[in-house]
């Protein structure tokens, strides 16, 4: 067998969710691209800013020496230290460019902390439901996933979180706005997660560290406010990205910041730029570490996103799917009519409408739909999801759409 056994297996656990991307692809390929209602992916679809144009121009045309080497692992220093400037202004803390580690995005982010993190076997508490790759990036260190759910609000359910910690959980994942719910969590959730963190690791003479994985952190569309972990609790290390805020997934620029107050917040650094050597990294890509610098406070059109969650939110409301209204990142999570979410999301797919789910997500009963996604597509897909809700046998609501 060319490939390992473990790589096999966990490929044969996330097929079914491939399997669908398959079938997606195929029956774009018979029917059509614009016959296909695909709201499966969760790739950002907008296109970055100006001011990334314009950054990108300068920083290209830059032919000063150097810039283009290997540099220290963690990242140019003068980047650290913009984003070292951001952070102690939303924190207050005296975060310095030595708490700051550039990374291959957020993915590369976990990957660089769980590595720095995890002895074989201790735990990483995943709060279901969860972005599928966590599980496989425990596994990659060694850890082992804890899986606690969420409350019915998918918001944190601190007892449920402190009756899974044991004396080998290492840290917590915390993903807040959330992929897939879209729910930001709540300032009284945070603040009874650390309340919940302090206690045991008082009882169990441990170190548990949050890792805030946060690279949907701007996109957010009502007056809410994301917590700032790092106010709440001393062990909390953001692993973001600017995949989602400035639409560059493929640019791969992310950042760790591990907070001044961390317990060994030097030693972490240390390990961490050693882990980005040895997973092969090396460092973040050089050219966007420049340009990432002087856009900090960019972002893409927000309000294209809004506009096609509240078109979504409401016209599916009125077809009788439940689901809360989604505070942040571009995701609906409804609840399917019947319990077998995989079935019912085949039922969608005769339609030719392409959603995720909620098994993959560690949350079997609801789907996900993402809603980046061309407002001429959603548009042209709400008679079709008519079509699908009433074959499907789902109660028309009778209230306004919000
Ligand atoms: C919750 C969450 N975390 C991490 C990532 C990985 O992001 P990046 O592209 O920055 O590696 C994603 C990507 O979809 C995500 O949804």
């Amino acid at each position: 067998m060319p490939v390992a056994r473990k790589v096999t297996e966990q490929i044969g656990r996330a097929s079914w969710i491939r399997r669908m991307f398959e079938e997606g692809r195929a029956l774009k390929a018979r029917v059509g691209n614009d016959a296909v209602f695909d709201f499966s992916l969760g790739n950002p679809i907008l296109e970055p800013p100006d001011e990334f144009f314009e950054a990108l121009e300068v920083v290209a045309s830059d032919r000063a020496p150097g810039l283009h080497r290997y540099m220290t692992n963690a990242g140019f220093e003068d980047t650290r230290l913009a984003f070292a400037d951001k952070y102690c202004l939303e924190t207050g803390l005296d975060y310095t460019a030595n708490h700051i580690l550039m990374t291959v995005g957020a993915a590369g982010a976990l990957n660089v902390t769980l590595k720095t993190l995890l002895n074989p076997g201790e735990e990483v508490i995943l709060l279901a439901p969860f972005f599928a790759e966590y599980e496989f990036y425990v596994d990659n260190h060694g850890g082992v996933p804890k899986i606690v759910a969420t409350d019915a609000d998918f918001d944190l359910d601190a007892a449920a979180i402190a009756a899974a910690i044991t004396p080998q959980t290492r840290a917590i994942l915390v993903n807040s706005p959330n992929n897939p719910t879209g729910r930001v969590y709540r300032h009284s959730s945070i603040d009874a997660l650390a309340r919940v963190l302090e206690a045991k690791q008082r009882e169990f003479k441990t170190t548990i560290y949050v890792l805030s994985d946060e690279p949907y952190r701007a996109l957010v569309y009502d007056d809410i406010d994301v917590p700032v972990i790092a106010n709440y609790y001393k062990n909390t290390i953001v692993c973001t990205s600017n995949s989602k805020d400035l639409g560059l997934p493929g640019e791969r620029i992310g950042h760790i910041a591990v907070s001044p107050e961390a317990a060994d917040a030097a030693e972490l650094v240390n390990g961490m730029a050693f882990a980005i050597r040895t997973l092969g990294f090396v460092n973040a890509p050089a050219l966007m570490q420049r340009v990432v610098a002087q856009i900090l406070d960019s972002t893409v059109d927000l309000d294209f996103y809004r506009r096609n969650r509240d078109t979504l939110y409401s016209e599916l409301r009125a077809l009788g799917f439940e689901m809360q209204r989604p505070e942040g990142a571009f995701f609906l999570f409804p609840k399917t009519p019947t319990p077998d979410d995989v079935g019912f999301v085949r039922g969608l797919q005769k339609h030719h409408i392409l959603t995720v789910p909620g098994s993959g997500f560690g949350t079997p009963g609801y789907f996900r739909i993402c809603y980046s996604v061309e407002r001429n597509m959603l548009e042209r897909s709400l008679p079709v999801w008519a079509r699908a809700a009433k074959e499907l046998g789902l109660e028309p609501r009778n209230t306004t759409k919000n």
